[in-house]
């Protein structure tokens, strides 16, 4: 028997404000034309005041616990993904343990910034498979409109907040590729590009900073990245990109989506889209697309999916999984 971290239920949440291209032009030296073009983006949303990070994935976890006929008790871990926690400690996930009523069990953040929800799957999938946990809800949230610097065009228009959430459950399978579940992670990280992508503050220099990044030598690593871990996880799952029935990718540029897609030998039709309508989202751009992606009717029980993500570190990876 072969113990599998199975998707049971699925959630999200965005904030009430959106924010379209528009609304930069008047603050920025930009153009609703330049950001469809270089990124995609048409619109993303905002924070309210008071709106945190743990408070949205509190959101997105109940509309996941809904969907899965469970309450917070019924889960015995949390591990939420964020580059953009409401406090230094305690962690968001024991926020939201708390905001969901959970009472037993364990909870912690993971922080590997766009890549987070990636890890936390492939840490989540550990727990389950090594017995440690029975149902885990991996939640992927943020409040990257606090980190954005305002006079910084390059970035300012690319990020957006929002959070999304899945419950994992551990099943048993037969170990083949026809399981439903988790079927294979692959992850990577490079410490020697941190200067990339990185935030020019933190906690030991008594700052918040702002997100800094040299984004056309991020988009330069990005696809090969993608495309060749999205293929080391299909081939550790036996598969290969023509029995994919959906690409998840991070939603950070769609002419890197594309160009990943184009890698795989994928075509678009293939791969679920939300980044016109979320910008960069970060850890929460793979389960928002995940939970959009069912609610449009796109991804359906047996499907193939590889979620693939790459962001500062660098650090990058991916998931194969029928859900
Ligand atoms: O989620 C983590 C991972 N992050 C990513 O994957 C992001 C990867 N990078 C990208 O998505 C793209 O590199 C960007 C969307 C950030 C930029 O697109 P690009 O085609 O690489 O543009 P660029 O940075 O080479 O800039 C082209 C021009 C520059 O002007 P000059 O030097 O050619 O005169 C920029 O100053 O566009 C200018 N520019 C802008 N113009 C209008 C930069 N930002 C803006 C802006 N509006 N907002």
């Amino acid at each position: 028997m072969t113990c599998r971290a199975v998707v049971i239920g699925v959630g999200h949440y965005l904030p009430e404000r959106v924010v379209p291209n528009s609304e930069l032009e008047s603050i920025l030296d930009t153009t609703d034309e330049w950001i469809r073009a270089r990124s995609g983006i048409e619109q993303r949303y905002f924070a309210a005041e008071g709106e945190t990070t743990s408070s949205m994935a509190a959101a997105a976890a109940r509309e996941a616990l809904r969907s899965a006929n469970l309450v917070g008790d019924d889960i015995d871990a949390i591990i939420l993904a964020t580059s953009t926690a409401d406090l230094t400690f305690p962690s968001a996930a024991t926020m939201v343990q708390s905001a969901i009523n959970m009472t037993h069990g364990f909870s912690f953040d993971i922080q590997a910034v766009c890549a987070g929800f990636v890890y936390a799957l492939s840490n989540a999938n550990a727990l389950i498979v090594s017995g440690q946990a029975q149902r885990i809800l991996v939640i992927g949230s943020e409040t990257f409109s606090k980190i954005i610097d305002p006079s910084d065009r390059s970035t300012y228009v690319l990020f957006g907040d929002g959070a999304g959430a899945l419950i994992l459950e551990r099943q048993e399978g037969h170990g083949t590729s026809a399981d439903r579940g988790i079927l294979s992670v692959d992850l990577h990280s490079d410490g020697r590009l941190r200067d990339l992508l990185y935030v020019d503050g933190g906690v030991s220099t008594q700052t918040t900073g702002y997100l800094r990044m040299q984004g056309h030598q991020v988009f330069r690593h990005a696809i090969e990245k993608l495309a060749d871990t999205a293929v080391n996880a299909l081939t550790k799952a036996k598969l290969s990109s023509y029995d994919v029935d959906w690409i998840v990718p991070h939603q950070a540029n769609i002419r890197i989506i594309q160009g990943t897609a184009r890698k795989l030998d994928l075509p678009m039709d293939k791969v679920v889209v939300t980044v016109q309508d979320h910008g960069n989202t970060s850890a929460a751009s793979i389960p928002l697309a995940l939970s959009v992606g069912v609610s449009r009717g796109q991804i359906e029980q047996g499907h193939v999916l590889v979620a693939e993500a790459i962001g500062g570190g660098l650090a990058w990876g991916s998931v194969v999984l029928r859900w």
